[in-house]
């Protein structure tokens, strides 16, 4: 039987997760490897619960108390999904990680990302991912986007710029860190060249 094999898919809302995710599935499915998609927040019946809480809560959440419960979805999808997964030699694909946590929580700039990292590898029992794919949009293209869809920006969406520039800037620091297990990739490239270098770099891991 085949390992197992734990790649994540990290980056900015928008940057093209999704369908990179469904691409890599369906190339792996030709590879003739069983595979399983999966996102955090939410990728359990516990999970949904807690993504309903920490993403749609009306009024604030303590900083430390939403770490906590990105963890929490955490410990749980690890210990009832995905190591199952691996143990039958699956491929698991996911959406989102503890790099997100340690970018966003981190980013708020309140925690420091160093205990973000540590919660969730407490969380997880130290479950590294194999490859973590970081889809990474420059600021150019990032507002391009913006523009595409707005004329105008109000106050909120001038900080939630700032906020996705420091969220952008800790997930490069974080794969700088890192090389071995990161590959970065500009997320403005087609989306069909996205996947053939993600291919090029999963093929030997296969
Ligand atoms: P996601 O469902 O991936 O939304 P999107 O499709 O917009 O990327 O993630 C929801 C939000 O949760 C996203 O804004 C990032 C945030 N998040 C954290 O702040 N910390 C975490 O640990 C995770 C997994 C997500």
């Amino acid at each position: 039987m085949s390992r197992g094999l734990f790649l994540t898919l990290e980056g900015g809302d928008g940057s093209g997760k999704t369908t990179q995710a469904e691409l890599l599935q369906e190339w792996l499915l030709r590879e003739g490897r069983s595979v399983v998609r999966t996102r955090e927040p939410g990728g359990t019946d516990v999970g949904l619960e807690v993504r309903e809480l920490v993403l749609h809560h009306r009024g604030d959440i303590a900083p430390r108390a939403e770490a906590l419960l990105y963890a929490a979805d955490r410990a749980h999808h690890v210990a009832t999904l995905v190591r199952p997964a691996l143990a039958r030699g699956e491929v698991v694909i996911q959406d989102r990680y503890i790099d997100s946590s340690v970018a966003y929580q981190g980013a708020g700039r309140v925690l420091d990302p160093g205990e973000v990292r540590r919660v969730s590898e407490w969380a997880t029992e130290g479950l590294q991912p194999d490859l973590t794919v970081l889809l990474d949009l420059d600021e150019q293209a990032a507002r391009a986007r913006l523009d595409a869809a707005r004329t105008r920006y109000d106050r909120l969406e001038a900080e939630a710029s700032e906020f996705h520039a420091r969220v952008r800037a800790a997930y490069l620091e974080i794969a700088a860190a890192e090389p071995e297990r990161f590959l970065v990739v500009d997320a403005a490239l087609p989306a069909a060249e996205i996947a053939e270098q993600i291919r090029d770099r999963v093929r030997p891991l296969l």
